[in-house]
């Protein structure tokens, strides 16, 4: 059966069962704490939590999910896709574990027929948590499955959570038996290779606490209703059901193997490194793919590093098997042939995917050069030193900084008749992972601080008022000082206010939050500095207590500040004016990759090829100054996703299906975008659009970052004093002074050169001069002089070898100081005749040096050098006819 087949039949099957289908969210959520989504519940995790209302009480889905924690054991064991989808029903409060085990049940053992999977029921294990009486008598009771078959296990592999504190509950696991050609008797508890995961259920009805990993957490309590969660893969199902022996074999990855084995040469199933890489191509093309069609652009950091990281190991894994030119791009189409039919929006975006992969691929091809010449270098130094080993740091280099797999730098090393110092090197990888974790604790421990708003969180949500009025009446929910809860705060304190209702915006969609005050008619005065979100629906006022006290519970009236709101408004309108401009003038590719807006300044990232050209840049300037022109109205109404889509409406991240929409539109089809942002009332508020920077911001992404409203005004106000200024000191109306400058520039440039000419005729002359004013000392002519200041280094060599041709028939020497920016510069000569006699231009300079502070050296007939105090040339100059007298002919 096909993949898209066992998709179908899976929607279909919960569908009969009334649910409602809820297509897949993108890979990349807006939560900071998850890098992708890596289960079919994270989309809806409010409605676990109760935060928000789920679009149904039964609801189906197929999401995609990355998972990326072992990306060097993928293509060793064939269990583990990065990249899987994740069939799954879920109960929000509806029905709980009688139900969910029987709907997986019938789907996995009803015949072909009947719309089921015709899977053999004697081949499936159930596990259950320890304590799980109910669960194990529903299997053994109600469903037929024989005692024996049915394991308990612990909390490790039976009690499911994020990872993270969320919603969590103990599961129940269904296994399949591939037979004793895959491993021992005895159920998963004896072999997870033999029988293999293929669906589990959750029963979700606690909440987890902080703790890592999968056994050390608390659990804070139960979920106001319990749910289903279950994930059944789909990729696992399609291994058993095409009687393929792992996943790579299935119909969604053998064929970009296939195409794999044509580029190189090379044929799968002949030994294992190869194999290995093969498998590697497969996987990560898919997940890769994957990723950028949802947004991801290769970087170094966060999701754009993993991604970058998939591609490097696909390069990387060609080029082991062979492959010699870039051909990333085809691997890339094949995957995108292969899952379209599942991913419709993979064939239209195919051409931005292939770019995106085709531009690391000459990237990574580059480094790839730089890092091998590294490896070269270090193999002959190994090799010199009479060593046989390429050191564990010079692996760790290569793989850290260059993006070379171990695997690569063994191959490498092997060829070179070397090895390499593997645990030299795993000790510094485990080193780099422990960092890597230590970050990640970190970040969890941020979420954590969260946990002081649990008692609020249960039930209560805060109003927003601010589309409508900036000042509203509120109640004190909660008060919060350095993490912990408080009941009330004096003058001076700074801390952090929850209200049931407020005017006041909470960043999020890249608009800052508000500031404003809250204040009451006995005196309370508080200033609030920053609005935050948390869990999506309470609003975390930063303040500062100017007088009077804060209590929990008091009636506040909350204000936002007027003039701030207004530049809010005009920031974060001009943002969606400039992403429309944008999408004109670059193409609908230009997509979205993050944005910020505050009163009167705007940044925005895009995806792009190259940057905004001059010409370009003043074509989006001039789109969005005429739709401030136009005055167009801003209109804001609510919808269904789908709805908002169907219209046009530009979607970014994050949006959950079922979610009723905001969306605000400018001027009809001019701009059309989701956003829970403060608009303008119509676009000619926006004022003056003024684009001031474009820049690079990683790989493929650009920024344009401009000015709106008086703050518009204000730079190009700015930028037209600096011309005028300019004009008054060049003595021309503006307009001619780039003319003016490019003249004074030109002639600048002349008066150089002949500043130059003059100089070398003076040289010249001073040369005659200075011949003339040698000494004889014995039988040697010395030419010793101070020359005026201002000479540097390069004339007094100039001058010097001239003298030394104009003395050849002469033993001589000269020596010529001068000074030059605090700096004393000299150089000494010494004719061929005078190195006949003995005497050496080095000599002379490393001897003469420690007289001005300094030091040189040079050859026998030409020396240089530099000290720092002028005070000593008089004795430097007497040291060269003393030298030059006798005591340094060698
Ligand atoms: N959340 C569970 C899992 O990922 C079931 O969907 O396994």
């Amino acid at each position: 059966m096909q993949t898209h087949e066992i998709r179908k039949r899976f929607l279909d099957h919960f569908i009969k069962a009334g649910h409602v289908e809820v297509p897949s969210a993108s890979l990349v959520l807006d939560d900071a704490n998850q890098l992708f989504v890596i289960a079919g519940m994270v989309p809806f995790r409010p409605y676990f939590l109760g935060e928000l209302e789920p679009p149904a009480p039964r609801v189906t889905s197929i999401q995609k999910c990355v998972r990326t924690l072992d990306i060097e054991e993928v293509g060793i064991t064939t269990r583990h896709n990065t990249f899987f989808q994740m069939a799954g029903n879920f109960s929000f409060g509806d029905y709980f574990k009688r139900e969910a085990i029987t709907f997986a049940w019938t789907l996995l053992t009803n015949s072909i027929e009947d719309g089921g999977y015709g899977i053999d029921a004697n081949r499936l294990w159930p596990t259950v948590y320890d304590d799980d009486d109910e669960a194990e008598r529903i299997w053994r009771e109600e469903i037929g499955v024989p005692a024996e078959r049915i394991q308990r296990r612990g909390m490790k592999d039976n009690y499911w959570s994020m990872g993270v504190p969320g919603p969590c509950g103990p599961c129940s696991e269904i296994f399949y038996d591939r037979g004793p050609a895959y491993g021992r008797e005895g159920g998963p508890e004896a072999d997870e290779d033999r029988y293999i995961e293929i669906w589990n259920l959750v029963f979700m009805q606690n909440i987890r606490g902080e703790g890592v990993g999968k056994e050390n957490f608390q659990i804070l309590g139960p979920l106001p209703k319990k749910n289903i969660d279950t994930g059944m893969g789909i990729e696992r199902v399609a291994c058993i059901l095409q009687n393929v022996d792992n996943v790579y074999e299935t119909d969604l990855m053998r064929p970009v193997i296939d195409l794999a084995q044509e580029l190189t040469g090379r044929e799968y199933g002949q030994n294992d490194s190869d194999d290995v890489r093969f498998r590697v191509i497969a996987d990560h093309a898919r997940t890769a793919a994957m990723l950028i069609a949802d947004g991801v652009t290769p970087s170094n950091e966060g999701r754009g590093y993993v991604l970058r990281r998939l591609l490097r190991r696909i390069i990387r894994a060609l080029r082991l098997l062979g492959a010699t030119d870039p051909v990333i791009g085809t691997i890339i189409d094949r995957v995108i042939v292969t899952m379209t039919p599942s991913y419709p929006n993979l064939a239209t975006e195919a051409e931005r995917i292939r770019d995106t992969a085709v531009a690391e691929e000459t990237a990574f091809l580059k480094t790839l050069a730089a890092g091998t010449k590294l490896f070269a270098d270090a193999a002959t130094q190994t090799k010199e030193q009479g060593r046989g080993q390429i050191s564990g740091s010079d692996a760790f280099t290569l793989h850290d900084t260059y993006g070379f797999p171990i695997d690569l730098t063994l191959e490498m090393a092997a060829e070179a008749g070397l090895s390499v110092d593997e645990k030299g090197f795993a000790t510094l990888m485990t080193q780099q992972r422990e960092r890597a974790k230590a970050d990640a604790n970190a970040r969890k421990v941020g979420h954590a601080d969260l946990s002081v708003y649990a008692d609020f969180l249960e039930g209560a949500a805060t109003e927003f008022t601010g589309f409508d009025e900036l000042t509203s009446e509120a109640r004190v929910l909660g008060l919060v000082s350095a993490g912990q809860r408080v009941r009330s705060a004096g003058a001076g304190s700074e801390l952090e206010v929850i209200l049931d209702r407020s005017p006041l915006y909470a960043e999020s969609g890249g608009q800052v939050g508000d500031i404003g005050s809250l204040s009451s008619s006995d005196g309370l005065r508080v200033e609030v500095t920053d609005v935050q979100k948390v869990g999506k629906k309470l609003w975390l006022h930063k303040v500062r207590v100017l007088d009077g006290e804060l209590v929990e519970g008091d009636e506040v009236l909350a204000q936002v500040d007027q003039a701030w709101r207004h530049g809010a408004t005009q920031g974060h309108s001009g943002t969606h004016l400039v992403h429309a401009a944008l999408r004109q003038v670059l193409g609908p590719d230009a997509h979205q990759a993050g944005s910020l807006n505050r009163p009167g300044y705007l940044r925005f990232d895009f995806n792009a090829r190259g940057p905004v050209t001059e010409a370009q840049r003043a074509e989006i300037e001039e789109i969005a100054n005429a739709a401030v022109e136009a005055n167009y109205p801003v209109n804001t109404f609510q919808t269904g996703l789908a709805e908002a889509k169907a219209m046009g409406a530009m979607a970014l991240f994050g949006e959950n299906y079922g979610d009723v929409v905001r969306v605000v539109e400018i001027g009809g089809p001019f701009s059309m975008e989701l956003c829970g942002g403060t608009h303008v009332a119509n676009s000619a508020q926006v004022g003056p659009v003024t684009l001031v920077g474009e820049s690079s911001v990683g790989s493929g992404i650009r920024r344009v970052e401009a000015y709106v409203g008086m703050d518009s005004f204000r730079y190009l106000s700015k930028e037209r004093a600096l011309l005028a200024g300019l004009a008054s000191s060049l003595k021309v109306p503006s307009d001619q002074v780039p003319g003016r400058v490019e003249l004074l520039v030109t002639k600048l440039r002349d008066a150089e050169k002949q500043l130059e000419r003059m100089r070398a005729d003076a040289a010249k002359a001073s040369a005659a001069a200075l011949i003339d004013s040698a000494r004889q000392v014995g039988d040697v002519k010395v030419v010793a002089a101070r020359l005026a200041d201002g000479l540097g280094g390069g004339d007094l060599r100039s001058l010097v070898t001239d003298l030394r041709g104009r003395m050849s028939a002469d033993a001589a020497v000269i020596a010529l100081f001068s000074t030059a920016d605090g700096k004393v510069p000299f150089t000494v000569g010494v004719t061929a005749l005078g190195i006949e006699k003995g005497l050496r231009a080095g000599d002379f300079v490393s001897r003469i040096a420690p007289l001005v502070g300094g030091r040189g050296g040079g050859k026998q007939d030409l020396a240089q050098g530099s000290g720092t105090d002028a005070s000593g040339i008089d004795a430097a100059l007497k040291q060269i006819a003393t030298i030059a007298g006798g005591d340094a002919r060698g």
